[in-house]
C-alpha cells in the first residue's frame, strides 16, 4: 500500500471514529420518554377515577428537563371490544408501557397479544386477571389489594360496633339481620369481599340473619334502587347494610333519605374505598367505617414499575409476589381516625 493510500485510509477511519461519537453522544442527549397508554373499564366508577388521577400525579413526578413523561387514558364504557380496539389505538401511538384496568378480567388474551406483538409491558391493574392468564407472557404484571383483607377488615369493624352499641339489634331478638350490596358479579373484589366480611362477623360470635343479597356493579344510583326494593320487602327489618364499595353503601343511604326515614331509624352502613365523598360520609357519621384502598399507594407502585420497565432501572425498589404481583394493604377508617384522613385529603 503507497503511503497516500495508507495516509487517506487513516484520515477516513478518523472521520469514522468522530462521527461514531458524536451519534453516541446525541443517543444518550436524546431526553429519554415513557409514553404511558391507560385503558380503563368504566369513566362512571368513582374510585377509578380517583385512581388514575393519582396516577397522573404519581407520573409526573418522574419528569424532568431530560425525562419526558407522557399519559394517555381510554374509557372503554364497560365493552371488552372497545378496550381491544383502543389498546390497539395506544400502541400505535407509540405508548411503550400499558396499563390495563380490564373490562372483562377473564378475557385479556386479544390485549396480551396486540402487547406481546409489540414487545410493549403490560401492567393490569384493579381487575386482576385469572392466574393462568397472568403466565401467558413474562411481561405481564398486575397492581392492586388483597380482596379478603378488606372484607375481613370491614367484618371487623362492623363486629366491634354491633358488641359496643346493642341498640344495633333493633328488634332485639339476639340477631342481626342484614343485607349486602354487590359489585359486579364475577369481579375478584365482589364475591371475597362478601365472603370474608360475613364469616368474620360470624367467627366473632355474632349471629347474623341475611335477608337479601343485591347486584349493583359498585354504582350509587342501582344501589339506591336495589336497597328501595328491600326496604320494600322488608320494612323497618333491616338492621346492618354491607356494601362492597362506598358508592353502593351511599346509594342505600341515599334510599332510606328519599324515603323520609329518620336517621334513628336508619340501619348501619359499612362500605370501601374511602373515596372522597365516602370519607366525608364517615367524617358526618352517616357511613359507621369504610376500608381505605389504597389508591396513592397504587399509583406510586404502578408508575415506578411503568418507569423502570421502561427504562430498565429501579425494578429492584420494587417488592413483588410471585414475580408480578403488587398487592398494597388495606386500612380500617372509622370514627376514631377519620379526622386524620380529612386532613390529608384537604377537604
Ligand atoms: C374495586 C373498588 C370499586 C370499583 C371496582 C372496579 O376495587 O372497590 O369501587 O372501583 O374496584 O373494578
Ligand atoms: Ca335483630
Amino acid at each position: 500500500m503507497g503511503a497516500k493510500k495508507y495516509l487517506t485510509i487513516v484520515m477516513l477511519m478518523g472521520i469514522c471514529m468522530q462521527f461514531l461519537c458524536a451519534c453516541e453522544k446525541k443517543q444518550t442527549d436524546i431526553p429519554q420518554k415513557v409514553q404511558v397508554g391507560v385503558a380503563f373499564y368504566n369513566q362512571s366508577d368513582i374510585f377509578l377515577n380517583e385512581l388514575i388521577g393519582c396516577l397522573k400525579e404519581q407520573l409526573g413526578t418522574f419528569e424532568n428537563d431530560s425525562f419526558e413523561v407522557t399519559m394517555m387514558v381510554r374509557d372503554a364504557a364497560g365493552s371488552q371490544r372497545t378496550q381491544e380496539d383502543q389498546v390497539e389505538e395506544l400502541l400505535t401511538m407509540g405508548c411503550n408501557v400499558l396499563c390495563v384496568n380490564l373490562v372483562d378480567r377473564a378475557d385479556p388474551s386479544e390485549i396480551i397479544d396486540l402487547a406481546r406483538d409489540n414487545d410493549v409491558p403490560i401492567i393490569f391493574f384493579n381487575r386482576e386477571p385469572v392466574a393462568k392468564d397472568m403466565q401467558q407472557w413474562d411481561k405481564l404484571y398486575y397492581v392492586g389489594a388483597d380482596a379478603k383483607q378488606s372484607g375481613v377488615l370491614q367484618g371487623e369493624m362492623a363486629a366491634d360496633l354491633i358488641k359496643e352499641n346493642h341498640r344495633i339489634d333493633r328488634n332485639n331478638d339476639g340477631k342481626i339481620q342484614y343485607v349486602v350490596l354487590e359489585g359486579e358479579s364475577g369481579h375478584q373484589d365482589t364475591i371475597i369481599r362478601t365472603e370474608s366480611a360475613v364469616d368474620t362477623i360470624k367467627n366473632s360470635g355474632i349471629e347474623l340473619e341475611k335477608l337479601e343479597c343485591g347486584i349493583a356493579n359498585w354504582d350509587r344510583a342501582q344501589a339506591q334502587n336495589r336497597m328501595q326494593q328491600m326496604i320494600g320487602q322488608y320494612p323497618n327489618q333491616i338492621e346492618l347494610v354491607l356494601a362492597n364499595n362506598d358508592a353502593m353503601a351511599l346509594g342505600a343511604i341515599d334510599a332510606y333519605e328519599k324515603l323520609n326515614y329518620t336517621e334513628s331509624a336508619f340501619p348501619v352502613f359499612f362500605g370501601i374505598d374511602g373515596t372522597k365523598v365516602g370519607l366525608e360520609a364517615v367524617m358526618n357519621s352517616k357511613l359507621s367505617g369504610t376500608v381505605y384502598n389504597d389508591k396513592e399507594g397504587q399509583a406510586a407502585a404502578m408508575a415506578k414499575l411503568a418507569v423502570a420497565l421502561v427504562t430498565g432501572k429501579g425494578m429492584d425498589s420494587l417488592v413483588f409476589e410471585n414475580e408480578k404481583y403488587i398487592y398494597l394493604s388495606y386500612f380500617k377508617i372509622t370514627d376514631d381516625n377519620i379526622s386524620r384522613f380529612i386532613q390529608d385529603e384537604d377537604f
